[in-house]
């Protein structure tokens, strides 16, 4: 690592717990939750067990090769040791367990039928994390839709809306006695926008493979947001027949947020992080939270492509407002006015750490900032933190005579956790934490090369191998806090 060594590191980020919270240590709330996060692809497996359907990230592995011959087919095998893994989060102290449901489980064709078993597999799920004590929090949608539904133009299709609707309430109905929080979509920018958008591109021989995804040509990017207005009526949709039906529970959305740095202090690359904090935040943070889509960035994009907006869209949006706002958080951007760049003319910097983390730099103050400024630019909604977390390759990874003594992932979760308990204590309404992950798993493109979990999993035995971080959380939890 570059810069202070290691025990400067955490001397300094001590003081830092000190001086930030007028006290040495960082206790949360009472009322705090503690949890961790997957998605179903990434971790399930048994991708065509009980009359399970295809789903396009099968599709992606099995035939298109997306992870270079690595696929979720198996993951870590939680269809059937989630017993198991539940028992592993209790003993862990974990309090919530974020998870997706496979449409395609419960509908293999989409729509239409309903499989059964698949729904059962989520009902025993649920009955045994609340046998546990730990609240399940259910994701609607966390990427991996039906191959059917794509067959039919996948969410370009306008009516991807009521088909998400319908599944949506098909899960509402099953499991929200039991389930409490909901989560409609995870990240459209990334999805929507960003994958989907490069797989477009690489299956189309006229558009041709994009070298840099987050940096993806003007034209293509604009040609995706129609998908993203999809996700927003949608989302809206089931929210809306989540009220019909009278549960009582609180649903959100999952939202990445990247603050935007400009790169020096010129009005240039000022006016380029506004550009880039516009495409990444605020294009789903402002029809979320305030029912209407950024006029900077609708300019741009309606200069290369038809957004969808139809009449009435934007009222439903607004009359259909989140109980919480989930934030992802990874890293910041850095970014550069690029006057030369077909990207909207922005250029993002490289990521200056030395020991590099897989999702971007590690900069925990862009938690802080991104919390402050969601707080003061949206009204102060409640926020939960569904996913932050690292993976720092191998060396960081290794598993050495039964442990991993993974100091740099204890590092980030040290330092954000510090960084989320600044801003509760500056006014946030922050209440829980989601950690990425619990179990090392499928990193979509990546395969099994990007580990992120606590437990490290072999994935030719599925042995389950606590990590130092895990102890580490463990001790979070029983303490509410850090010291
Ligand atoms: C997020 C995804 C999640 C996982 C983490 C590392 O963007 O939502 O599924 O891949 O990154």
């Amino acid at each position: 690592m570059s810069g202070p060594s290691r025990p400067l590191v955490t001397a300094a980020v001590s003081l830092s717990v000190f001086i930030g919270c007028g006290g040495p240590t960082s206790t949360f709330p009472d009322d705090f939750v503690w949890g961790t996060a997957t998605a179903a692809y990434q971790v399930e497996g048994a991708w065509q067990e009980d009359g399970k359907g295809r789903s396009v990230w099968d599709t992606y592995t099995n035939d298109l090769n997306l992870a270079e011959g690595e696929t979720a087919n198996v993951a870590i095998d939680q269809y059937h040791r989630y017993r198991e893994d539940v028992a592993l989060m209790k003993e862990m102290g974990i309090q919530s367990y974020r998870f997706s449901v496979a449409w395609a489980r419960v509908l293999p064709e989409g729509t239409g039928a309903i499989n059964s078993a698949g729904l059962d597999y989520y009902n025993r799920l649920v009955d045994e994390l609340l046998a546990a004590g730990i609240e399940p929090t259910v994701t609607l949608f966390h990427w991996d839709l039906p191959q059917a539904l794509a067959d039919r133009g996948g969410w370009r299709n306008r009516e991807s809306v009521e088909w998400f609707n319908d599944y949506a309430r098909i899960m509402f109905e099953a499991l929200g006695d039991r389930v409490k929080t909901w989560i409609t979509l995870n990240e459209p920018f990334i999805d929507a926008i960003i994958i989907e958008g490069a797989i477009r591109a690489a299956l189309d021989p006229n558009i041709g493979p994009v070298p840099e995804p987050f940096a993806m040509p003007a034209e293509l990017q604009a040609g995706q947001a129609i998908v993203g207005h999809h996700w927003m009526l949608a989302h809206a949709r089931a929210i809306e027949t989540y009220r019909e039906l009278g549960l009582d529970g609180k649903i959100g959305i999952a939202l990445s947020v990247s603050p935007a740095y400009p790169a020096t202090d010129s009005p240039d690359d000022a006016a380029a992080a506004t550009i880039a904090d516009g495409l990444h935040n605020r294009w789903f943070l402002d029809p979320v939270l305030k029912g209407e889509y950024p006029e900077d960035i609708r300019e741009l994009y309606a200069t290369h492509a038809d957004i969808g907006v139809r009449e009435g869209d934007l009222e439903r949006i607004a009359a259909n407002r989140v109980d919480f706002l989930g934030v992802n958080y990874y890293g910041p951007a850095r970014v550069r006015a690029a006057p030369e760049s077909a990207h909207f003319g922005i250029a993002y910097l490289d990521n200056p750490d030395a020991q590099p983390a897989f999702n971007g730099e590690v900069y925990p103050d862009g938690l802080y900032d991104a919390l402050m400024r969601i707080d003061r630019d949206y009204g102060g909604p409640l926020i939960y933190i569904t996913e932050n977390g690292a993976g720092f390759g191998p060396e960081d990874d290794r598993l050495v005579d039964g442990a991993v003594h993974d100091v740099l992932r204890q590092d980030y979760i040290r330092r954000h956790l510090i960084a989320a308990h600044r801003a509760i204590q500056d006014g946030v309404d922050l209440r829980r934490y989601y950690l990425w992950s619990c179990f090392d798993n499928f990193e979509w493109i990546f395969g099994y090369s990007r580990r992120f979990g606590l437990v490290h999993v072999d994935f030719e035995t599925q042995d389950r191998i606590w990590k130092d971080s895990a102890y580490e959380y463990q001790s979070y939890i029983r303490r509410n806090g850090l010291d």
